[in-house]
């Protein structure tokens, strides 16, 4: 990797921006009527009325030259598709899989997985749960078990591999419930939820020995394995001689089914199912065309399965795979140098802001990483996802369940966001941070009951906002 001279661990992109889209920084005043009629939930806000939208990874990410040159080539035939071919190839080079199963995106996958293995009363042990897919496993019947190690939660921790999964925990599982009872268990790259952690080659050899031992499956989200990758390949000592292409295969080799977004990894938009057994394949196959699409394209678009293939081959180099994560560890960095908390070691995916202690005068009731991305968006025009208790589903009491970490997401789709932009954030993070004590809470106006951080809407519990956008104003004077 390229070294500077002066500047240390500086973000060097190793691509040039060919085609550009125009952004808008709205006024204050605006911003603030939109954030009001998207209720305070920056799902539901209007694109056009966001300057950095770092909502999310997915679908975001930006093309390269070759991938949108490749779209061209897509044919579009029902059955039979050159595209699916090509694809199909494609996975078995890079996974070494010989079965392909394609679906519109990363959810799809995970409902077909739960329809086909997940039964009333089985148990589905994870190193962290992912939204949809527990949504999924419990629509089935299924049960998530969280095996994640303790320092999985740890805001602030020098572990390399908070994703690894307990193993000595799932020793126990298996004891307890029996490996009959249990469907699969599940490794997510890139652990989302807690802030985009890898977990290590060698930790998922073990967990392959053991589920191998009780003839239990082991299925891999390779959503975000690029970032997964690019860490085994820093952080594991004994992967530092290994290229990208050898970590990937020596990983995928240790799942019977893996599945991916092709919204994440890959910069395209779909997804699919992976598989080598012929017995699990067929299982799996008859779903395809009943929820998906026939078995050539499952839903997605061949034009995006031929950038997919081109991404895949794209994602297999270290320059390609560096970029998001340096960027995000640049982010991390100064904004810890500078006192405000976020989640260490830096992940994949994004800048995950610790909104506990931000926002540590706010009950947590009142939803802190809510207010917190609400008022972001209101001094900065930038868009970042709450990942903290409005998540979460409530108990069967109707309470909240506090979510185990309270983050604020700052997603930095690859190849899209430029270092001053980055810069920007972060000032702004540093005036809000300043300025913490003004921040107030927020409260349900309506509440759905599933998945109410997508389509939630909320109204502040005081006249916070008022008062902020006032301090706001002196502050920044005719420069809103
Ligand atoms: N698994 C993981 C780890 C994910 O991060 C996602 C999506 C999915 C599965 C579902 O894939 O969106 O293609 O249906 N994560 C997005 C996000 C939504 O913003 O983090 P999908």
């Amino acid at each position: 990797m390229i070294k500077f001279y002066q500047e240390t661990n500086l973000p060097l992109e190793m691509h040039k921006v060919r085609i550009v889209q125009k952004l808008n920084l709205i006024p204050l005043e605006e911003r603030k009527k939109a954030l009001e009629q998207a209720g305070f939930n920056t799902f539901l806000l209007k694109n056009r009325d966001v300057f950095l939208d770092m909502l999310t990874d997915s679908g975001t990410n930006a093309m390269s030259d070759k991938q949108l040159a490749a779209m061209m080539e897509a044919d579009d035939s029902y059955a039979g598709s050159e595209t699916f071919f090509k694809l199909t190839a494609k996975l078995q080079e890079v996974f070494g899989t010989k079965y392909f199963l394609p679906a519109h995106q990363g959810r799809a996958c995970e409902h077909i997985l739960a329809k086909v293995f997940v039964k009333p009363g089985s148990f589905v042990p994870m190193n962290y749960h992912f939204t949809t897919t527990k949504s999924h496993i419990m629509l089935c019947g299924g049960e998530v078990l969280e095996l994640f190690i303790d320092e999985a939660l740890a805001v602030t921790s020098t572990c390399l591999f908070k994703g690894n999964l307990d193993v000595k925990k799932l020793e126990q599982v298996i004891k307890d419930k029996k490996a009959e009872n249990i469907a699969f268990v599940r490794m997510e790259a890139g652990t989302n939820l807690i802030g985009g952690q890898p977990f290590s080659l060698a930790n998922a050899k073990e967990v392959f020995a053991l589920c191998k031992k009780h003839g239990i499956l082991t299925v891999l989200d390779a959503s975000l394995l690029a970032d997964n990758l690019y860490f085994i390949k820093m952080r594991e000592q004994a992967c530092f001689d290994m290229s990208i292409l050898e970590i990937t295969k020596a990983l995928i080799s240790q799942f019977d089914i893996v599945y991916f977004s092709g919204r994440k990894l890959g910069c395209a938009k779909g997804g699919g199912i992976c598989v080598n057994d012929d017995n699990l394949y067929l299982k799996m196959r008859e779903l395809i065309p009943l929820y998906e699409g026939f078995l050539t394209y499952g839903g997605m678009s061949t034009r995006e399965m031929e950038a997919m293939t081109v991404g895949l081959t794209e994602t297999m180099d270290l320059d390609m795979i560096s970029q998001g994560p340096k960027m995000i560890e640049f982010m991390v960095n100064e904004l810890q140098s500078r006192g405000i908390p976020v989640v260490t070691p830096a992940g994949g995916l994004g800048c995950h802001l610790d909104a506990s202690t931000f926002m540590a005068h706010l009950p947590k009731k009142e939803y802190q990483s809510a207010s917190l991305v609400a008022a972001l968006f209101l001094v900065s025009g930038c868009r970042g996802m709450e990942r903290g208790t409005l998540s979460e589903i409530r108990d069967a009491n109707g309470n909240d369940v506090f979510a185990n970490m309270e983050l604020v997401r700052l997603a930095l789709p690859r190849r899209v966001f430029t270092l001053s932009q980055v810069k920007f954030v972060i000032d702004r993070l540093c005036w809000l941070y300043d300025h913490r004590q003004l921040i107030g809470g927020l409260r349900f106006v309506d509440e759905p009951k599933i998945l109410r951080f997508f389509f939630g809407t909320l109204e502040p519990t005081s006249d916070w906002v008022n008062q902020l956008v006032s301090q706001f104003k002196i502050d920044f004077q005719d420069s809103l």
